[in-house]
């Protein structure tokens, strides 16, 4: 049988790993995207953001002829193809609600091909967007620029992705689950079909079901992510207020219950990135236009804006005055493996320190680029971890790179003006650390 013809539109982390994903198993795939600077790094082999082991896969996909990348081209894309996965971004707008204006206008241009075409085409949203999107802003889309009619003359479905940046590509091939939430049956059988060729013996858990459940699957997943993590938080925040209880060892206990377990219970200075902090603004703003106020994920969002800063409190707590003090910055990136700071939660931790005065060398393994963008020359930018701390009155941990880890006691004592450790993700040995530093750590009583 034919391999399915696929087309991808936006080329974030979604789009180019399913591209990439599907190129890699022989499919012929055609990327649309509207940054020209992008597409000429992709046609080359190059991705255009820092991911893990997705070089050598883009270039293979790229030389064997079977990823291509257009701009601007959405309509060739999808004309020349059976199936068209709809990738675009969903950002925020300034109250927190989804902006669906890349959606509105692909699913035009989507629209326009499916006109030109005679043969049955699946269009399958996997953007994130709030329940209802897919029936009743990208269906009648569809229909009107196609002067077609979905169900019968072409078929739309809504499969959410689950990948996390810094293991994208893995994510994307080893998924837990895979979610079809389907307009009508002929729709859902088109994809199940796609990905049970794709994924082969290894097919993942499925399960098909309505386009609005399938897209609040999505939501739900993620805001239950962010609730344990600011529920570990808010257990931190409690511990050290008790002296010996450390959050650490609770959280291991708890893990080992099965009905808990042990994953997203890393207590820290919060979660950021371009998933969480946006989906559970979005879903409380969907859920508040529905009549109902979601107030646990209204907490949620509070604790995780609140979290960062204590990281500014310790070093208060510890230096007192923060104005001219040299403090160093371990981490910029909203986690390890990603040279990505969208709501990183280094962002409120330098704005706060800068307005108490401090001095900021920071420094990231890859995210120093991103970063110039934000702070420019307000602060200093190291080469190494260790030139960071060199004359520091204080350091802070605020992103787990395993390079941080290789920083010893002595390291800290030797090139520090104050051998002052706050260790905002649990990287360190607290026994350890404290013997020779004025070492202090999210979640740790004293
Ligand atoms: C997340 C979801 O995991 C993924 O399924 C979804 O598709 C997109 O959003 P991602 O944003 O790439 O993925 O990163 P993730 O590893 O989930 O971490 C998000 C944030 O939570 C990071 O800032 C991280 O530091 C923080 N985090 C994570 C914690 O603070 N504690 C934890 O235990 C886990």
């Amino acid at each position: 049988m034919r391999k399915s013809n696929i087309s991808v539109l936006g080329i974030g982390y979604v789009g180019l790993c399913t591209a990439v994903a599907f190129a890699s198993r022989g499919y012929n795939v055609i990327a649309s995207t509207h940054d020209a600077e992008k597409a000429a790094k992709i046609n080359k082999g190059l991705p255009p953001f820092h991911e893990p082991n997705l070089q050598n896969l883009l270039k293979e996909a790229i030389d064997s002829g079977n990823l291509k990348c257009l701009v601007d081209e959405t309509e060739k894309a999808v004309v020349q193809t059976d199936l068209t996965f709809n990738a675009v971004g969903t950002p925020s707008r300034a109250d927190g609600s989804i902006d669906l204006h890349f959606i509105e206008t692909s699913s035009h241009d989507i629209g326009k091909a499916l006109r030109q075409k005679s043969a049955y085409h699946v269009v399958v949203i996997k953007s994130t967007v709030v329940p209802g999107t897919t029936q009743d802003l990208v269906k009648p889309l569809l229909e009107k620029e196609s002067k077609k009619k979905c169900g019968t003359d072409f078929g739309l479905c809504m499969s959410p992705e689950f990948l996390r940046q810094g293991s994208a590509f893995e994510d994307t091939i080893h998924t837990d689950r895979i979610v079809i939430g389907e307009h009508d049956k002929r729709s859902g059988d088109t994809l199940e079909n796609l990905y049970r060729d794709f994924y082969g013996k290894d097919m993942p858990p499925m399960i098909r079901t309505t386009l609005a459940t399938a897209e609040l699957i999505k939501y739900a997943s993620n805001a239950m992510l962010a609730t344990k993590i600011s529920f570990i938080n808010t257990i931190a925040n409690v511990c050290e207020k008790i002296p010996g209880a450390d959050v650490k060892v609770v959280a291991a206990a708890m893990g080992l219950d099965k009905r808990i377990g042990p994953l997203f219970l890393n207590a820290g200075l919060g979660y950021g990135g371009s998933c969480f902090p946006k989906d559970v603004k979005a879903l409380i703003a969907c859920s508040r236009t529905l009549g109902y106020t979601p107030e646990l994920l209204e907490s949620v969002e509070n604790v995780n804006r609140a979290q960062p800063l204590r990281a500014v409190e310790f070093c208060k707590q510890q230096l007192g005055s923060l104005e001219g003090k040299k403090i160093a910055i371990l981490g910029l990136a909203f986690k390890p493996d990603t040279d990505d700071m969208r709501e990183a939660r280094v962002i409120p931790i330098i704005i706060q320190l800068l307005k108490d005065g401090a001095e900021i060398t920071a420094y990231d393994p890859v995210a120093k680029p991103t970063a110039k963008t934000i702070f420019n020359s307000k602060i200093h930018y190291a080469t190494s971890a260790l030139e960071c701390i060199k004359n520091a009155d204080c350091a802070i941990i605020v992103t787990e790179w395993p390079e941080f880890q290789e920083l010893t006691p002595e390291d800290y004592a030797r090139n520090m003006k104050q051998p002052i450790v706050i260790d905002g993700r649990r990287i360190y040995d607290p026994e350890e650390y404290s013997k020779e530093l004025r070492f202090t750590a999210v979640g740790l009583g004293k």
